[in-house]
């Protein structure tokens, strides 16, 4: 049996510690999405800062929603990249600076893709002229950086988010919701895999941190966002292979303790093998997906749901733009923001601090 199935709504509030608290139903999706609906009903005026490769996902996801989002404006330094997206989605007001887009138009909320090192200048500026922002993840180079982002925009009294967009572009929302309603009963353990060959060059293969930065950003939330609560501790071996160029990381085996869920990462930026999956194992069945489908067995066997956003990744990158939407109009927390991404990221440099010295890094709520 094949389905189509929304990811869980968007709009579920800030993370809770709900580890196998969460086997009762989650709410009646329907009713939800009516909800939400009627509180729809403002057109938000848009920018994009920073218009390279990842803004092309934000640009197309974000123009598909005209109903919701008026793409107002772009910023990028580089006269080609203002050209492109001229050219490309019609954007006429394009600007070079950031402090010409706060002088030439008026905008309620500003998608930041720039490299991340810049994320700190642009959300102090952005912030602090009164504007809502989504970052691209991973949201700063280190725990430092992202918690003067999170307090930046605190300071101003405005809303931030971070484009964690796996939670819907993987197959972790469709699960978080199966797990929230009871379908494979308490979760017992989680297994997760990407092995992969990704060379390197540029500025990437210098980096001192590589395959947890690139894509354990990713999976780390993702963990975090299916089990809705906080990790306890976590130990990781980190591994760099002589086969690649890179200075950093290719390869991590991470075990993380949620609870009483116990949580097996390996990551592998070096392997011949191609693999990317993730296994919960439940009392009463067991889930198994990626990116475009995921599939529950249980005593009466299999069925199948497919990820509409695996292949629609803008629409993933519209998702998480949603999300932040939501908490403005509904003035409260995204589930996404920033103040939840900085346990992402404390995961993140737990699994170095403890591939360093190979010791057990422990969580304070999911905080360093
Ligand atoms: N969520 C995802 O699936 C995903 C995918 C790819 C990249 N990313 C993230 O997106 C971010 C950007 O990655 P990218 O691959 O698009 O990089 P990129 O280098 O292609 O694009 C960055 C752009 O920012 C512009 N820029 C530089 N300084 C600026 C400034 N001061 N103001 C405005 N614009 C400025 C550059 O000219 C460039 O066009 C990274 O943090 C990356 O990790 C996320």
């Amino acid at each position: 049996m094949s389905q189509t199935l929304s990811p869980a709504s968007p709009a579920t509030g800030p993370t809770s510690p709900a580890i196998n608290a969460g086997v009762s139903p989650a709410g009646d999706p329907a009713a939800d999405a009516a909800a939400g609906e009627q509180q729809r009903t403002r057109l938000h005026r848009v920018a994009v800062v920073g218009c390279g490769v990842v803004s092309d996902m934000h640009f197309r996801g974000y123009l598909a929603h005209p109903e919701r989002v008026q793409v107002v404006a772009a910023v990028d330094p580089l006269a080609e990249r203002r050209s492109h997206v001229q050219d490309t989605f019609g954007i006429s007001e394009t600007y070079a600076s950031i402090d010409e887009l706060l002088a030439g138009t008026d905008v309620d909320v500003v998608s930041v893709c720039t490299p991340t090192s810049l994320r700190l200048a642009a959300v102090q500026q952005l912030a602090g002229a009164g504007k809502d922002v989504m970052v691209e993840k991973p949201m700063a180079d280190n725990l430092t950086e992202a918690r003067a982002i999170v307090a930046a925009a605190a300071s101003a009294g405005v809303r931030l988010a971070v484009d964690q967009n796996f939670r819907d572009h993987y197959c972790f929302g469709l699960a978080r919701g199966a797990i929230k309603a009871g379908r494979i009963g308490r979760v017992i353990t989680i297994d997760h895999r990407e092995l992969t060959y990704r060379e390197v060059s540029g500025w990437r293969a210098q980096a001192s941190h590589h395959a947890l930065s690139v894509m354990g950003v990713h999976w780390l939330d993702g963990f975090r966002y299916l089990l809705d609560g906080d990790a306890d501790w976590l130990t990781a071996t980190t591994t760099r292979s002589g086969a690649m160029q890179a200075a950093g990381e290719t390869d991590a085996s991470v075990h993380l303790r949620f609870g009483d869920v116990g949580v097996n990462y390996t990551q592998s930026f070096s392997s011949r093998v191609e693999r990317c999956e993730t296994i919960v194992i439940g009392e009463r069945g067991t889930l198994s997906f990626d990116y475009g489908r995921m599939h529950v067995v249980d005593a009466d066997g299999e069925s199948v749901v497919d990820n509409p956003c695996a292949v629609d990744k803008p629409e993933s990158a519209y998702r998480s733009l949603a999300r932040l939407l939501d908490a403005v109009e509904q003035d409260r927390e995204a589930d996404n923001s920033g103040l939840d991404n900085l346990k992402t990221l404390s995961l993140l440099e737990a699994c170095y601090r403890a591939g360093a010295d190979g010791s057990v890094v422990h969580l304070t709520e999911g905080l360093l």
